[in-house]
């Protein structure tokens, strides 16, 4: 159907009759007007049916017929609609339609979600229809910018995309959180990240990147788990951890500009403060340590505002102490060299101070916790065996990726943005679950 014009487009045809495919997503009409709602997955916007037109093209019989077959046309029917656009200065989106002809596609019937207010479990249920509303549209848009503007981020910074298995012989994070399956009678398990073979990547093409969906067995009931997710990790040799977090910094700013750019008007549907979204951009990142962070909050745990429980140095913190730092600091905040205790066994010791590990945590502000976590990855073939033995993990399981720092082993760094934790984000959405088009939870694998 060549002849279609986008909704998204009709800014280019103002004056000119079109013709778009789209479904009617609300509808109401006062005498001789119907006011249609359409939508076609660019855009939302008005068209305007007015009877004495139709009459005056089609005859009188047949032009009221025209008319009642529209105005007791069913919420999310399919049609066909040409008309002439015209610019709308009253409407946000700036243009509308007069319509001149119609033609049904395809009947909808009680269609379950109506414009009224549903509850989270009904609309869950009906994930499948729900993706049709313009806050779902929206966020979806916001999803494939991010998705767009990694690609061309590292395109533009000399990486390859290399592409991670998702079923793995190992854990490559913590193994309290592995989907395991049966592997042709062998366990094998679902990817958590693909960060352990993009290091044999690394090692092979040097800049790499990998972006897929990975998967953590958390029984994690917040805002911020799923048990599914898009992982984007990437990973370079010859970078130190300062260089590592300078190109982070870079990335997550490109992917907000590229929000900025690629989706203005999803943001603008979701009421996103877009300067807000610009000062991250133009703003230099706080980078502080574990230690300091422990500092800053003993400081102000008896302040009137806060409400986290007193943290210890060598304590991991939860969500609301990350709340706080973010909120503190309000632009993204690099959390760096946490305790070597609770953070994973590929990780570089602190020269001087094996209790801390080269690690950064990216907080996004806004109490939108981590999105991003990183670090400098062990090279010494003799402490990452010892690393691997003391934290309960098989060596023969490891034994290749051992024997990345037996042939040539390189200074090199990593990280893995969690997708839709930055969609999250920068759509300012309350709930990860918006993030992506069929979420997956603990309690929820359907639809
Ligand atoms: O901090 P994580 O666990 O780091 C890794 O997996 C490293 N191997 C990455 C690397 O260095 N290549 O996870 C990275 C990011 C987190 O910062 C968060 O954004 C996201 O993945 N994430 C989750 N997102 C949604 N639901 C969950 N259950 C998540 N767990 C982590």
């Amino acid at each position: 159907m060549k002849d279609l014009v986008n909704i998204s487009d009709v800014k280019h045809h103002v004056g000119e009759t079109v013709k778009i495919g789209a479904w009617l997503a609300d509808k109401s009409g006062k005498g001789k007007l119907q006011f249609l709602q359409l939508r076609d997955g660019t855009a939302f916007f008005q068209a305007v049916v007015f009877k004495p037109s139709f009459i005056e093209k089609f005859g009188e019989e047949a032009g009221e017929v025209k008319f009642n077959e529209i105005k007791h046309l069913a919420q999310e029917s399919s049609l066909y609609v040409t008309g002439i656009i015209k610019e709308d200065a009253r409407s946000k989106f700036g243009y509308e339609m007069d319509v001149t002809d119609f033609e049904v596609i395809g009947h909808s019937e009680d269609y379950p979600i109506t414009p009224k207010d549903h509850g989270t479990d009904f609309l869950m249920d009906h994930r499948h229809l729900w993706l049709r509303s313009k806050k779902q549209m929206a966020v979806m848009q916001v999803r494939n910018a991010l998705i767009y503007a990694t690609y061309a981020f590292f395109d533009k910074h000399g990486f390859i995309k290399f592409d991670s298995p998702i079923l793995s012989g190992n854990a490559a994070e913590n193994t309290t959180e592995l989907f395991e399956t049966d592997y042709f009678g062998s366990p094998a398990f679902l990817s958590q990240s693909g960060q352990l073979y993009l290091e044999a990547g690394a090692m092979a093409l040097g800049r790499v990147f990998d972006f897929g969906p990975v998967f953590r067995a958390e029984k994690s009931k917040t805002r911020r788990h799923l048990t599914e997710f898009w992982m984007m990790d990437a990973e370079y040799p010859f970078l130190s951890h300062e260089e590592s977090l300078d190109l982070q910094e870079a990335y997550i700013k490109a992917l907000i500009q590229g929000v900025l750019d690629k989706a203005d008007g999803a943001l603008d549907i979701l009421e996103r403060d877009k300067d807000l979204l610009k000062k991250y951009v133009e703003t230099p990142f706080k980078r502080i340590s574990y230690d300091e962070v422990i500092d800053l909050l003993q400081a102000h745990e008896n302040d009137e505002d806060t409400d986290y429980e007193h943290v210890e140095h060598g304590d991991d913190f939860g969500s609301p102490h990350e709340t706080w730092v973010s909120n503190y600091f309000g632009v993204p905040t690099f959390v760096v060299n946490y305790p070597a205790s609770f953070k994973a066994f590929y990780m570089k010791p602190v020269p001087g101070n094996p209790e801390r590990v080269l690690c950064a945590d990216l907080l996004a502000p806004e109490g939108y916790g981590e999105i991003v976590g990183g670090s400098e990855r062990e090279t010494d073939y003799a402490a990452l065996l010892q690393k691997i033995k003391d934290n309960g993990l098989q060596e023969e399981d490891y034994d290749w990726y051992l024997d990345l720092r037996k042939y040539g082993s390189v200074p090199h760094c990593g990280f893995g943005l969690g997708l839709e934790r930055m969609v999250t984000f920068v759509a300012g959405n309350e709930h990860i679950r918006e993030a992506i088009p069929f979420p997956r939870m603990i309690s929820r694998i359907k639809p």
